[in-house]
């Protein structure tokens, strides 16, 4: 059965174990599940993001082929919505999440006014056509700043909270160098390839969900407490999906309307989003404003930061991220402090977005750092690595693992940096003007509670379980990965099955967190299934090994065996022939108890070349090289293809990304991939990312931490100063279109 192994499989680049599924179509997404009787469900949004709805008239629709129900704020069952302590952890902490279909007010554009059930797609898409409405009240939409007098401080959330250390004022204004410069990150929807879906079937009070979700048992929370039915009654189910960047995490309003849809018709129901649907309620990143204040000595040494963000939310929910984290840790500087506001406005309620908060605030930080050294005329690496903190300045706790200097140091051996004049527009190349820049990244090191299970079949292969998902990073495979050296067995032997609320808990594939989280709990639960075949053999008359004691064995590549004497052994498959029964172990593991005594956080640095036509403005970027310090990387392969995804989409922030809302009706005007630009493959130059040698012990066992947003964190700033270097002037709000050049 099993071949020996080619030594251990955490390490190596071993290709997605679903890939095949995925290419010829065998992975099923959620809006691809053959449910016999399912019908179809097309939702109506409002045109206008305040005020009321003043008639709804569903008559014509009504009377439509095939048409099933049309359900209105008139007409919809009040769901229960039951109050918990454990709500879904993805919702805001403070606020009431949007209820579709409960009242006639309108909180934001794209907000569900009604729901057309029909037989077919065509039928309902038809139908959702011809259903009128009419607003009340339209006018007073909420602009930025007409928002700003709003603005206040999150009523709770730690990372939001006002934060301070030393007198950063006085030594702001005695600092000889001083940078005191305004931000915008503009607010971004996530786009995933794949729209947001949802199948639900009811069978009785159970509630079977196929969809779209970073985080299946927080929908199965979700679910629950909407109709008030216990956990244990509904089952989701997610195992495949094109996308996510944090858009799946929170349990969206669509969920609801399909459930309460597939109950009113009793019949199964189907709920693609469109992709302009996907403006209303799956949330985006949120616009954010900010000030930073740096102050430093003639030496480069920053004595004085000040950063400022103003976010936005929407009217019902407190929403905040980690905005301001970076700026507290990134640097020795003894007088800082932060402060977030949240500027509530008539927006559906942002949510989390790759690299959320992180991206926007190391934006304008390591913008503004790059503004400090050409004031110093110092280099910019050489800026960061003066200001380098040996101790995480706002905990006092000892670095886990900081790479931050081998990062820069690296980074800018393998671009070539010290090619670079540091001059503005003292690089050309023909015609065109040549700049080059640099940021730095950062993200936490975050673990939380998961839960695996291991079972050795009768057959030699491995199967794997737990209920957290892949959104794409390549976790079925490092986990087949983390257990077949568990175990014993080649990486072929092992199956994963993951994302379904049925199997062993798990926290979100979100926060660069689930590797860290859920391979302690597989790796540990593989081991005991190894002592398990171990225990086997010694109490199996039949074996070799029968009665040797258990400290003599080891357990490695299909074979139980005496350390001392490795011909002395036993096969798994031999093992498992005679005793015809599976090995079984479940294991929850969590970060250790207490306070901790390290911080942990990923560091990486950019370094991209780009040029500018003079004439027209265009900026094409040229090459980026990016050091990334992550811990272990468990994968070559897929650990490349996160880095390149998340440069990407650095690029696309940099230079594209940006959802516009007009100032009358306050709706997004660029709801569709022909109007809101990402990068393509024409945008993309060479990408070199690469991971620093690095094992963080403190995160687990694997020693590896999350790199799932670390990537795209700084792309923007590097860029924005490679813009800077090639024309001399300074873009402080993305997209750094050709407009602002100008
Ligand atoms: Mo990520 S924004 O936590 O999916």
């Amino acid at each position: 059965m099993t071949g020996p192994s080619s030594g251990p499989a955490v390490g190596r680049p071993i290709a997605r174990i679903e890939g095949r599924a995925k290419v010829t179509g065998r992975a099923r997404f959620a809006a691809e599940y053959p449910i016999r009787g399912v019908v179809h469900a097309v939702p109506v949004l409002s045109t206008v993001s305040s005020g009321r709805i003043g008639t709804i008239d569903t008559a014509e629709a009504e009377a439509m082929p095939g048409v099933l129900k049309v359900l209105t704020h008139l007409n919809a069952p009040k769901l229960p919505y039951l109050q918990r302590k454990d709500k879904p952890a993805t919702d805001p902490s403070v606020g009431e999440p949007f209820r579709p279909l409960r009242s006639d007010v309108i909180r934001f554009d794209r907000q569900y006014v009604a729901l057309v059930v029909a037989t077919t797609l065509e039928q309902a898409e038809a139908a959702a056509a011809k259903v009128q409405v009419t607003y009340l009240g339209t006018g007073g939409v909420s602009t930025f700043d007409s928002a700003l007098p709003g603005a206040h401080q999150p009523t709770e959330g730690k990372t939001s909270a006002p934060y301070r250390r030393g007198r950063p004022e006085a030594a702001f204004e005695a600092a000889a160098v001083r940078i005191d410069q305004r931000f915008i990150m503009p607010a971004e929807h996530h786009n995933p390839l794949e729209p947001h879906a949802t199948i639900a079937v009811w069978n009785g009070n159970k509630l079977t969900l196929y969809d779209k979700s970073q985080w299946v048992q927080n929908v199965q929370r979700h679910a629950a407490l909407a109709f008030g039915v216990p956990y244990a009654n509904v089952r989701v189910l997610s195992p495949f999906m094109g996308g996510g960047f944090g858009s799946a995490l929170r349990a969206w309003p669509h969920i609801d309307l399909v459930a309460m849809a597939a109950k009113v018709v009793g019949r199964p129901v189907k709920l693609s989003l469109s992709r302009e649907a996907m403006y209303g309620t799956v949330g985006f990143r949120p616009e954010t404003r900010m000030r930073v204040r740096l102050g430093a000595d003639r030496s480069g040494r920053i004595n004085a930061l000040m950063h400022e963000a103003w976010a936005q939310t929407s009217t019902y929910e407190e929403f905040t991220e980690n905005t301001l984290g970076a700026t507290r840790l990134m640097y020795d500087v003894p007088n800082l402090s932060t402060t977030y506001r949240m500027v509530p406005m008539n927006i559906s309620t942002p949510t989390y977005m790759r690299g959320p908060g992180e991206v926007t605030g190391m934006f304008a930080l390591e913008s503004a750092l790059d503004e400090l050294a050409v004031a110093l005329d110092i280099d910019p690496v050489e800026l960061r690595l003066k200001n380098e903190p040996p101790v995480d300045p706002e905990s006092g706790l000892p670095w886990s693992v900081r790479s931050y200097t081998q990062a820069l140091r690296l980074g800018a051996e393998r671009f070539g940096w010290s090619r670079r004049t540091p001059a503005a527009r003292s690089m050309t190349d023909g015609g065109l003007l040549i700049g080059m820049g640099m940021a730095g990244a950062t993200y936490p090191g975050n673990r939380n509670p998961a839960s695996a299970r291991v079972v050795m079949n009768i057959d030699g292969t491995v199967t794997v379980q737990s209920a957290g998902t892949d959104i794409g990073p390549g976790t079925y495979t490092s986990m087949a990965q983390v257990a077949a050296d568990a175990v014993g067995v080649d990486v072929g032997q092992v199956k994963v099955e993951l994302a379904d609320s049925q199997l062993p808990y798990s926290f979100a594939q979100g926060g660069s967190a689930l590797f860290a989280s859920l391979s302690p709990a597989v790796r540990e639960a593989g081991r005991q299934v190894s002592r398990q075949l171990a225990e086997l053999a010694v109490a199996d008359r039949n074996s070799p090994l029968y009665g040797t004691p258990l400290a003599a064995l080891t357990v490695r590549s299909g074979r139980v065996f005496v350390t001392s004497d490795t011909a002395r052994s036993d096969t798994f498959a031999a093992l498992l022939r005679r005793a015809q029964r599976t090995l079984d172990a479940r294991v929850t593991s969590s970060p250790a108890a207490g306070p901790p005594t390290h911080s942990i956080h990923s560091f990486g640095a950019h370094f991209v070349e780009l040029s500018v036509d003079p004439d027209v403005f265009e900026i094409r970027v040229r090459r980026m090289v990016s050091a990334y310090g992550v811990g272990r990387v468990v994968n070559p392969r897929t650990a490349h293809s996160q880095a390149v995804g998340g440069m990407i989409g650095g690029v696309g922030m940099a230079l594209l990304e940006h959802t516009d809302r007009d100032l009358r009706l306050g709706r997004h005007m660029n709801a569709n991939l022909s109007e809101y630009l990402i990068a393509v493959h024409a945008d993309i130059p060479v990408l070199e990312p690469f991971y620093l040698e690095e094992v963080d012990p403190h995160i687990g066992p694997l020693g590896a931490k999350g790199l799932g947003e670390l990537p795209i964190v700084g792309v923007a700033a590097a860029i924005s100063n490679a813009v800077y270097h090639a024309t001399g002037t300074r873009i402080r709000e993305l997209p750094i279109t050709l407009d602002k050049l100008l």
